[in-house]
């Protein structure tokens, strides 16, 4: 029985760090290696009030992280990098999180989804579709008037599954250069008006 909670409660910190990781491997495996210390890096950086999470049976099954004037569900150190992950793989591993993911912007009125994942094993089960409704629902609740989020051009599943949802492509970023090691050369920037 899967359980919807506002946010994501602190003793399933690391567990939100192995979703998200296992979500965006392609991105930082490659190049930053040691799954182990980025997992804990990433889970260091988490502000687990601004997420949605998705538990059974008090474990974590997916999650929603959000971004608003509120804060941001994701936020690395470059500290934490370092220390974890040493001087090169953790200033990569910085920057993929942090320009790509913190950087984004999120104009008033909005809610950004930072971050939608969910543990491999339960993908396909409506639990991203009701982390999806449950973000509808807050947005609504807090008077934004719109909801967005960013997916990149490898990812056509989720994009269709966002598209299912009402969303649609409001700007495209072409990333031509990280084609090669990032898995992907353009972000579209996604929205669904309430
Ligand atoms: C995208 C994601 C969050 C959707 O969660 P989910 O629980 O699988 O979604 P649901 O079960 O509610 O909906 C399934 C739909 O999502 C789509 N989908 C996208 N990626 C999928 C995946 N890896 N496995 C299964 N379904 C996926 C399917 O097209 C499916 O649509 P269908 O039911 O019409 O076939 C989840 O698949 C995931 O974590 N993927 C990896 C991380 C990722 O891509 N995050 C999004 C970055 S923008």
């Amino acid at each position: 029985m899967i359980e919807i909670a506002a946010t994501i409660p602190e003793n399933q910190r690391q567990r939100a760090g192995e979703i998200y990781y296992e979500a965006f491997r392609r991105k930082l495996q490659p190049l930053v290696g040691k799954p182990a210390e980025t997992q804990q890096t990433l889970a260091m950086g988490f502000n687990l009030d601004m997420a949605i999470g998705a538990l059974a049976d008090g474990e974590l099954r997916g999650l929603a992280g959000l971004h608003s004037a509120a804060g941001i569900f994701s936020r690395v150190r470059m500290s934490d990098c370092w220390k974890q992950l040493g001087p090169l793989r953790g200033l990569y591993a910085w920057a993929v999180l942090n320009l790509f993911g913190a950087g984004a912007k999120c104009p008033p009125g909005h809610l950004r989804i930072a971050a939608i994942a969910v543990d491999e094993k339960a993908r396909g089960q409506g639990l991203g579709s009701r982390l999806l409704e449950t973000v509808f629902d807050k947005a609504r609740r807090e008077g934004f008037k719109a909801v967005r989020l960013e997916v990149v051009d490898t990812n056509p599943r989720a994009k269709k599954l966002y598209e299912n949802l009402g969303f649609g492509v409001v700007e495209t970023h072409a990333y031509p250069i990280t084609s090669g090691w990032l898995g992907f050369s353009k972000e579209y920037v996604m929205v669904k008006t309430l």
